[in-house]
């Protein structure tokens, strides 16, 4: 039916669009937080392991099973596995993911958009670090504010999933990825060039492994999937949509490339910027961007007050257009699967989704202030959200994939998909094969045994 609309026009839409996902409040938010919580530089050492090991091939996985699909990500696993109805199922993964992420996402989504909206009007101007404090506590866990600015965040991305493939996601990423490129390298010169900056880049690049545990190695996996979009079906979905002529490990390595960039430097924004003041901790949690960033900004830009202005909005901004084009794909995920499976019109489907996370999503924030004491295994809704996401259903349905294109998957389809039907020299089809069949499946069975102290009746 409306096949040709529902494909990017172009390769490097491709590439924008799954970079776009990919690039968001993981990268510029909670890749700072946890490099801080969790010792910096030997974290990030071992999240880019991860992200080799692991993520790309994962990514490329995604890739493959989705562009098989051509259009269908339930279908998708049928049609690959030659007609297997047995993995149907499996097409519901980025269905019922959709919903989770995008829930408890759109609620930090809603605070850039919010401290985004706070700068334009100067809001920040002349506080106490005391105040941003206290400021950011009662806003947070305010009941009618937040989910305001939820349901703004959840409109915009409604209206751009609305619009459709090309006109909507294409077009919204090769918009908004080269703008936050631009302000990605203004605010990395202007941080570097701060007082003790260089106390900062030690922070980066130092590593200190005392601090490694298995809960550091299973939230650097955690970030690395995370970060990368892997393990829940959303790269599937956009697959679909990519042409026969692109070619999925050189994409999968560029998209993979980019999102490690922007992650490193949003650490070189960050903690050269905390640094500069003497008593703010890189460790200082979720709120670090939130908190300490508005405080770094009117701190030393004191005097030149139109800096400390632009500097402040640059950022928020930035933190907008990234959480933007990754909540895009949250929703496309779920929205596609109504709009292809039940026929519902695409922006229908697109609201009775966004209603749906409105809903799951004021849970969330709430779980902030009124309903801090409402716990699910002991966890608030947000961080239940987010528990089950990144340290879940991640990893399990990265590890899912692998087992399937690896070991289920006719090796004949899964190298024409990656040769593009023998057109294509692929050097690292081998490796990337090894990868899926056995080492990926082998880590990440590893680190969950190792979570659950499976190997403590061991040894
Ligand atoms: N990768 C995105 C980020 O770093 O912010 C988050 C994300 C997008 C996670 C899409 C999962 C997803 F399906």
């Amino acid at each position: 039916m409306d096949n040709n609309r529902n494909i990017f026009a172009s390769k490097i839409g491709a590439i924008l669009a799954a970079a776009g996902s990919a690039v968001g409040l993981g990268n510029v938010w909670r890749f700072p937080t946890e490099t801080g919580e969790h010792g910096g530089a030997a974290f990030i050492l071992i999240y880019v392991s991860f992200m080799l090991l692991l993520g790309v091939p994962i990514m490329v996985t995604e890739f493959a099973i989705g562009r098989h699909g051509n259009g269908d990500v339930s279908g998708a696993f049928v049609k690959i596995s030659g007609g297997k109805k047995g993995w149907r199922w499996m097409g519901l993964l980025p269905v019922v993911s959709g919903f989770l992420v995008l829930s408890y996402y759109a609620v930090v989504a809603s605070w850039t958009l919010y401290y985004a909206y706070e700068a334009l009007l100067n809001g920040f101007a002349g506080k106490t670090s005391a105040e941003f404090q206290k400021d950011f506590e009662a806003f947070s866990s305010d009941s009618v504010t937040p989910v305001f600015w939820t349901v703004m965040i959840i409109a915009l991305t409604c209206g751009i999933v609305a619009l459709g493939v090309q006109k909507g996601i294409e077009r919204g990423s090769k918009i908004m990825m080269p703008l936050l490129f631009i302000f990605i390298f203004v605010l990395v010169v202007c941080s570097l060039s701060l007082p003790n900056a260089d106390l900062g880049l030690k922070f980066l690049l130092l590593p200190d492994f005392s601090k490694v545990d298995g809960g550091v190695i299973l939230s650097a996996m955690g970030q690395a999937f995370f970060s990368l979009s892997v393990g829940l079906g959303c790269l599937c979905t956009y697959a679909c949509y990519f042409r026969k002529d692109v070619n999925l490990m050189k994409d999968g390595l560029s998209v993979a490339s980019i999102d490690t960039l922007v992650a490193l430097l949003s650490g070189l924004i960050i903690f050269p910027a905390v640094y500069s003041i003497p008593d703010l901790r890189p460790d200082a949690g979720p709120s670090l961007v939130f908190v300490t960033l508005p405080n770094v900004f009117q701190q030393v830009f004191g005097d030149i007050p139109v800096l400390a202005y632009l500097f402040s909005l640059c950022f928020y901004l930035l933190l907008v257009m990234a959480a933007l084009t990754s909540s895009i794909s949250m929703l496309e995920m779920s929205a596609a699967y109504f709009h292809r499976n039940l026929h519902l019109p695409r922006s229908l489907s697109a609201i009775v989704v966004s209603v749906v996370c409105v809903v799951l999503a004021t849970f969330c924030s709430w779980s902030f202030g009124d309903w801090r004491e409402v716990k699910i295994f002991d966890m608030g809704f947000f961080d239940l959200f987010d528990f089950l996401v990144a340290k879940f259903i991640m990893p399990i349905g990265g590890l899912i994939m692998c087992i399937f294109l690896g070991w289920v998957v006719d090796e004949k389809v899964l190298r024409a998909e990656l040769t593009n039907n023998g057109t294509l020299k692929s050097p690292l089809y081998p490796t990337f094969r090894f990868i899926i069949r056995y080492v990926a499946p082998l880590c990440i069975f590893l680190i969950f045994a190792n979570e659950l102290g499976l190997f403590s009746y061991l040894f």
